[in-house]
């Protein structure tokens, strides 16, 4: 039986029992807490999608993304400015590429006067002290959707390679900072990075989308880039099976060598697990994308009055800090970098 040298009350039964180890003790005060505190969310976590489309003075609402919208390359360059001023360290693009200019191979992926590449010269113009980071993937330039070249139901992956390395040199020429190839084609990385290196672009850095999975949570994604309705199929012959874990880090020991300098996980928050395996085993820069579908959800809930938005979308992100990232691609980028300055 165990000795108890202050029986009499209950308080003092648990407490011998536990050995006068009292875990709430530091979580009485605000003080406290804020002292004990594992992990903590700043500005340099974030980095900030964008949304491109054509035209001038062109803002259009995302209408499964509450308060995320499409702008046109003037618009972009005024949101980059505003990422700047509060501080965010990088801002991602990705074009809502006329209908008219997609056809099967995606050859407006290689014009370098598109969307993309008129953004990266514009942003870049205005020489602003942040990141630009481009997609690389022709799902928004191909008319089925896919992320590569198709030869009936099969991707052609050693051909997709081939104008994913085109792609990236545009970008790249166009001053975007960091390549993000989100296609999952087998070898990308080592020929965009060797094809960078030997063009001029050494200083270029490649975050790889390192373990992407065939994810239902990238619907309203597909919205605000116009693949939804021209998807053909599903993307699982790239995309990873959501039961895999093990694999994610053959894909992200993969890409390493291949010469990534950051990888990302994604979707977020149904992979925490993944990230803090990977961060884990690679201890290399490893960062999260909450992808569009969560970001509608915590934003659905919340105007039903079913969860406290602002606080689900707080956790949402310490969870990601907690889990190991080095940063986290979120909608949230500018609403959370107001709300941390104003916390300060
Ligand atoms: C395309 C791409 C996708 C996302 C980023 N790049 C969608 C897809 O693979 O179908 C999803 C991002 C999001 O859902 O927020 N290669």
């Amino acid at each position: 039986a165990p000795h108890r040298p202050h029986a009499g009350g209950l308080a003092a039964d648990v407490g011998s029992i536990v050995g006068g180890r009292r875990l709430r003790r530091n979580r009485r005060t605000d003080w406290s807490r804020r002292l004990v505190r594992e992990v903590s969310l700043t500005v340099d976590d974030l980095i900030w999608p964008l949304f491109l489309t054509e035209g001038e003075g062109v803002a259009e609402d995302v209408p499964s993304m509450p308060g995320v919208q499409r702008f046109s390359v003037d618009g972009v360059v005024r949101q980059a400015e505003e990422a700047a001023k509060l501080g965010i360290p990088a801002v991602a693009l990705f074009p809502n590429t006329d209908p008219s200019l997609r056809d099967d191979t995606g050859s407006e992926a290689l014009n370098p006067d598109n969307l993309i590449c008129r953004a990266c010269r514009a942003i870049t113009r205005e020489g602003l002290p942040i990141g630009i980071i481009t997609d690389v993937a022709l799902d928004p330039y191909t008319s089925h959707g896919h992320d590569g070249l198709m030869q009936g139901e099969d991707i052609l992956n050693d051909e997709t390679v081939e104008q994913l390395v085109r792609q990236a040199l545009l970008q790249a020429d166009a001053g975007a900072d960091v390549i993000a190839p989100s296609d999952m084609m087998d070898g990308r990385i080592g020929a965009i990075r060797s094809a960078l290196d030997r063009s001029g672009h050494g200083d270029v850095q490649v975050m790889a989308y390192a373990a992407k999975y065939a994810s239902a949570f990238y619907g309203p994604f597909r919205d605000a880039v116009g693949t939804n309705t021209t998807l053909v199929g599903d993307k699982r012959t790239y995309q990873m099976d959501p039961a895999n874990s093990d694999e994610a880090l053959r894909e992200v020991e993969l890409d390493l060598e291949e010469g990534a300098d950051m990888v990302m996980i994604k979707p977020g928050m149904p992979y925490l697990d993944i990230i803090r395996r990977v961060k884990d085993t690679f201890l290399m820069p490893t960062y999260a994308y909450q992808v569009s579908g969560e970001y509608a959800m915590i934003c659905a809930a919340g105007q039903n009055g079913w969860i406290d938005r602002d606080r689900a979308m707080m956790e949402s992100l310490i969870a990601f800090k907690r889990a190991g990232t080095d940063g986290i691609l979120t909608y949230f980028a500018p609403e959370v970098a107001r709300r941390l300055a104003k916390a300060v």
